[in-house]
């Protein structure tokens, strides 16, 4: 069996979370990552039938059962993720029941996985309907995107446009638009139902005054997403009080969308 230690998916763990912390988006706990694995990787390095604890976790996730997905703890800093994953996150499979996470690494310290559970599961199994590829679920507060959610009206439709309106690139990472939720209790199921409502549509889900949700194949691929759209609300927070000379018109945005041959929501533009 090879150490776990040297796992390309613990690792890419442990960068991004490092990355992340140092972008000043995941002050204190805030933030948490879901990462699908596949059982043929996990099982180089752990032995699959030694589950160290059973978790409930609160709801029922039957399209997931035998899933394997490694998950930070609730809690937990990402800050201190990159020195000490095993305390820090946990591997976790989906027991036959639905109800119940498996414990097969980590949480060390007698910890769980994040409080954001149902959102990440709800959400994966949104998004895998649409793209059986989809692996990775990424929470975070960054910074200029919550401040955006403070001076902006929380609409699916106004919300993206102002975003794609910001710089021209946006519209060809996220041409399926950004779902945007008022604000809500969070680390409940009601709010895992709510993101995971949005996911049908979006792969980007913004909680007002919170954070934001990104789905995507790869951690980079995820990552990216949730770092186009910051760019962009900072572009927002850095004009949106001066006057406008200049901006990227909706027929411009029709042309960007065309030039890159995307499908893209068109009912989010004012043609
Ligand atoms: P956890 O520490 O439970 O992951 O919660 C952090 C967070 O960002 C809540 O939304
Ligand atoms: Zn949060």
């Amino acid at each position: 069996m090879k150490d776990i230690f040297t796992a390309p998916f613990l690792s890419e763990m442990r960068k991004t979370t490092a990355n992340m912390y140092r972008l000043g988006w995941d002050e204190r706990n805030g933030g948490n990552i879901s990462y699908m694995l596949e059982e043929s990787e996990v099982a180089e390095y752990l032995d699959l039938t030694r589950v160290i604890r059973t978790i409930p976790i609160g709801f029922s996730a039957p399209e997931l059962i035998g899933k394997i997905f490694i998950v930070t703890g609730t809690g937990k800093y990402f800050k201190n993720v990159e020195s000490d994953p095993e305390t820090n996150l946990g591997i976790i499979r989906i027991a036959d029941d639905a109800c119940t996470a498996e414990l097969l690494w980590g949480y060390r310290d007698g910890g769980k996985f994040t409080s954001e559970l149902p959102a990440h599961l709800m959400s994966h199994m949104a998004r895998l309907k649409k793209d059986p590829e989809n692996r990775v679920v990424m929470h975070t507060h960054p910074t200029a995107t919550l401040a955006m959610t403070h001076v902006h009206e929380l609409d699916d439709k106004k919300f993206t446009h102002t975003i794609w309106e910001m710089c021209t690139e946006c519209i060809v990472v996220f041409p399926d638009g950004i779902g945007v939720l008022p604000w809500m209790v969070c680390g409940n199921n009601e709010i895992g139902i709510a993101t995971a409502e949005k996911m049908n549509d979006y792969r980007l889900v913004v909680w007002g005054l919170h954070g934001i949700y990104g789905a995507g194949k790869t951690m980079d691929e995820t990552f990216g997403l949730i770092e186009t759209v910051e760019k962009a609300a900072q572009l927002y927070m850095m004009i949106a009080h001066l006057p406008h000379k200049n901006t990227i018109l909706d027929h411009e945005l029709v042309a960007v969308a065309e030039a890159f041959g995307l499908t893209y929501r068109k009912d989010f533009l004012n043609l």
